[in-house]
Parts: structure tokens; C-alpha cells; sequence
């Protein structure tokens, strides 16, 4: 059946799905980098989903896992009980994101939104703790994207996903993003210096915030909003040394970059800087079950649990000992499982360093090489990344990086085009300001091949020229 053919009827079903206007096909089974529809097609998941699938589809371990867990035990509350899974997977999740974390705890929940309302409430609460009960601000940048709900939503910057409920969410500072290949200053040097601009722009956020900010969150790597840009040189050392000398906490939203889809564990490591809070879900349970989790350092936890001799402008302090946060289904213990049996999976098939795209002969290597092929198509305006997260920019004059206008839905064209021959893509519109500027999110499985990745490419550039 075509687009052109389906009545309303066909468009209407008991499930409110993301769209009314396009058919969606039924999937059905998926194995490895493939995921198949009810009438049989293949499709070769490019996009991971939306960045969520890191070890592939149909892995037998992970819902054996589940099942077990299920079998076992398959839910207390986390106000009556802790469970074996939650306690052992949290220890090894804090391994996972290095020694700034020891003695620091997890928080899970259901996905990303949820970590980042977590990440917030905890982030407002220890400034509480620690007698700042002024600090209540967060600040953020314009063309982030931290979530749907309602305060995730506040502090992102995707036009096109908040406009609407502007009035309901409460508007603290937003700032300028790096953005290299439009950047917002008058670079000669290829971006070699504008990081410190950019960081400057943090510190006046901080100003004019008069000592309420408590929070600065900031995704490493634009996800989807700008597709996958990556922060000029010294920027986000900047960033951190501001948030910690004015004492205004640093959380680091991974929930796409994180757990190896970079090419390290969590993608701060390439900057070397520490935040106080990390936020991760996605490739946590690689989508096997929903899953986010909170990753609070020491520092934050013990202003909750145990208090503090004071210092840095603060009275000492004896901790509340109660985080006043909490979701039915936080920590469930199937997810949890999923989630431990997905990160033993990464490890035993060293995924995280499949996805390093520095690194001769990884799907990362592969990828970021084959996807620069595609810079020789005139509507090929960049090609962006790192590890296994990409993005292809389309614009619709190279030499003045004019974009295509936003009612032709380009991104949305190439999408449907790689849809059709099988090839899973993830599109975008807004990168230049919002509204206008298209480009395409590539983030596939690290279990993907090279020769896969080749053929993948060859369909982008069919779909591509098809398209535009
Ligand atoms: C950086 C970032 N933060 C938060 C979210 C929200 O996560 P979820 O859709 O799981 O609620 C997303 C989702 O794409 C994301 O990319």
C-alpha cells in the first residue's frame, strides 16, 4: 500500500501513534544491526532506533535475563524493599563511569525524561542540603534536547519539541551551543579558540541568574537537535572549571552518548572533565526494557545521606537523609536485570571499543570513513561526529550553507526514501535555528560490520539523490 492510497481509516488505530498522516510498517522480529516487518521486509537499523540499540537486536542472554528476573522476582517497591540486581548493577554501573564516581550512588528509573527530572531534583535538593536554599535556577542551552516532560522540556532548548507548552514550563536562562560549522563567532582559525567564547556565555547566564543557579546540564555531544556536534577545543574544560567555581552543579546528560556509544564509556571522558551528576539511558538496556539511571559522585550524595563539615561560602550541615523523589517503577528489577545484562554483553564483546572511531578497524573507523563519501554530494553540507554517533547535514547551497527550506522536509524526504529500501535513519529539522535546517542522525548497533556499513552508505546516497 502507498502513502497515497491509505484512507483515514487506515490512519486511525487504537494506538495514538507519533503521526496520523503516515502509515507506520508493523515490526515484528529483529536479530543483529536487522529489525523485520510483519510482511517480511528487512530494514537495517542505521539509527540504532533513535541511538538507543548498542548490542543489537535479538540478543538471546538479555532476555533470558529478564525472564529469570521475572521468574525470580518481578517487583518490590523501592520504598519496601532494595533488590540483589538494583544493589549489584548500581556498583557496577559506578565502576563503569571511573573513580571520580566511587563512593557516589545510582538512581534508576525509566528512561531518559525521568533521569533528567531526577537529575534536577536532585541537583535543587542538594543545594538545600547544603544551605543554598536559594539556588533553585538551571541552566541550560538553546538547541539541547534533555526530554518531553514537562521539566526536562524547561530546560531544553528544541524549539520545535517545546514551543507549544512554553506557557506551562518554567523558563530559566538559556544560552548559545557550539555549533562549528555556523559558529556564532567570527572564527579564522577552524574554531581553534571560540570554545572560551562560548564558555563566556555560561558565566553570564550564571550573572544573571543573581546566585539562584543551582544546576548547569549540558549534553557533551548535541544529540539530536544539532546532530552530533562536537564541542570546539577547551570548551567544555571551561565549563566544568565555571560550574565548580561558582559552585553551581555540573550534569552531564548522556543518555545518547553514554554507555560506549562514543567510544568511551561515557562520552565526558574525551574532555576529561568530571560532572557531579550524569544522566544515562538509552544504550543503558540497549532498549531490551525501559531503563534510565542517575549517576550522583559522592560530593552529592553525601550532602543528602551524611551532611558536611561546611566550606566554599557554605555552614556545616547534618543531611536530611531522604532523597523526596521517587517513581513506582524505579528500579524495577527486570529492567535492571536487562540493563546488567546488557552491560556485560558491551564488555565481554568490547563494544565500547568497536564504537572508537580513532581507532583503525572498528564499525566507529568504518563508519565515520564511509560516511565521508558522502561530503562529494552537492546537498551534502557536513558530515559530523564521533564513535558511533554521526550526522549528515543537507543544505541547499554548499558555498553559503544556505538550508533547504523548512516546508520541503528534506530530512523527512531522505528518511522516507531510506525507509523505503530498507535503511533505518533517524531525521531532523531545526539545526540552524530551530525551525529551519535539516540533517539526518546515524547511530547504528556497535555489532555492525563494515561491509554492512558500506552497503548502508550506498543506500543513504541513493536516498539522498532520490530525494533532493
Ligand atoms: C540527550 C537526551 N536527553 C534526554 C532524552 C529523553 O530521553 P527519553 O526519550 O528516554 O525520555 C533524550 C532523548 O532523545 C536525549 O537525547
Amino acid at each position: 500500500m502507498t502513502e497515497s492510497t491509505l484512507t483515514q481509516q487506515d490512519l486511525r488505530t487504537p494506538v495514538l501513534r507519533r503521526s496520523f498522516r503516515r502509515p507506520y510498517p508493523v515490526a515484528v522480529r529483529g536479530e543483529g544491526v536487522y529489525v523485520w516487518d510483519a510482511e517480511g521486509n528487512r530494514y537495517l537499523d542505521f539509527s540504532g532506533s533513535a541511538a538507543v540499540n548498542f548490542i543489537g537486536h535479538g540478543v538471546r542472554e538479555i532476555s533470558d535475563a529478564m525472564a529469570e528476573q521475572a521468574r525470580q522476582l518481578e517487583f518490590v517497591h523501592t520504598s519496601q524493599f532494595t533488590t540483589p540486581v538494583a544493589e549489584e548493577f548500581a556498583q557496577e554501573l559506578l565502576d563503569f563511569a571511573g573513580e571520580h564516581f566511587r563512593g557516589g550512588a545510582v538512581y534508576f528509573t525509566c528512561g531518559g525524561s525521568e533521569s533528567v527530572e531526577t537529575a534536577l531534583k536532585l541537583t535543587r535538593q542538594y543545594q538545600v542540603e547544603i544551605g543554598q536554599p536559594g539556588r533553585h535556577q538551571m541552566l541550560s542551552r538553546n538547541q539541547s534536547y534533555h526530554g518531553a516532560t514537562l521539566g526536562a522540556l524547561a530546560v531544553s532548548g528544541n524549539k520545535r519539541r517545546r514551543e507549544m507548552y512554553l506557557p506551562m514550563v518554567r523558563e530559566f536562562e538559556h544560552f548559545g551551543m557550539p555549533y562549528c560549522y555556523r559558529c556564532a563567532f567570527d572564527c579564522t582559525d577552524g574554531c581553534r579558540n571560540c570554545g572560551q567564547q562560548y564558555a563566556a556565555e555560561l558565566e553570564r547566564a550564571i550573572d544573571a541568574a543573581k546566585g539562584q543557579a543551582a544546576g548547569f546540564i549540558f549534553e557533551p555531544m548535541s544529540g539530536a537537535t544539532l546532530g552530533a556536534v562536537t564541542p570546539p577545543p577547551g570548551y567544555l574544560q571551561a565549563i566544568a572549571e565555571i560550574c565548580r567555581r561558582r559552585s553551581v552543579l555540573l550534569i552531564a546528560d548522556e543518555v545518547m552518548t553514554g554507555m560506549g556509544r562514543t567510544g568511551r564509556n561515557f562520552a565526558v571522558e574525551h574532555w576529561q572533565i568530571r560532572p557531579d551528576i550524569l544522566v544515562t539511558a538509552k544504550g543503558l538496556s540497549s532498549g531490551y526494557a525501559p531503563l534510565g539511571a542517575v549517576i550522583a559522585s559522592k560530593k552529592v550524595v553525601d550532602a543528602i545521606a551524611v551532611g558536611s563539615e561546611g566550606g566554599q561560602g557554605c555552614p556545616p550541615h547534618t543531611g536530611s537523609g531522604a532523597f523526596l523523589h521517587g517513581f513506582t517503577y524505579n528500579a524495577h528489577p527486570v529492567s535492571v536485570a536487562a540493563g546488567r545484562a546488557v552491560l556485560r554483553r558491551v564488555q565481554s564483546l568490547n563494544l565500547v571499543h568497536a564504537a572508537d572511531s580513532n581507532t583503525e578497524g572498528t564499525a566507529g573507523f568504518a563508519l565515520k570513513n564511509a560516511l565521508e563519501t558522502l561530503r562529494d554530494l552537492d546537498c551534502v553540507g557536513d558530515v559530523r561526529g564521533l564513535g558511533l554517533l554521526w550526522a549528515v547535514e543537507f543544505v541547499a547551497d554548499k558555498k553559503t550553507k544556505a538550508p533547504f527550506v523548512p516546508e520541503k522536509n528534506i530530512a523527512g524526504l531522505v528518511g522516507q526514501a531510506c525507509l523505503r529500501r530498507g535503511l533505518l535513519v533517524y531525521p531532523m529539522q531545526g539545526c540552524v535555528d530551530g525551525v529551519a535546517g535539516d540533517h539526518l542522525l546515524i547511530a547504528p548497533p556497535a555489532v555492525i560490520t563494515a561491509e554492512q556499513i558500506g552497503g548502508a552508505v550506498e543506500q543513504l546516497r541513493a536516498a539522498v539523490k532520490e530525494s533532493t
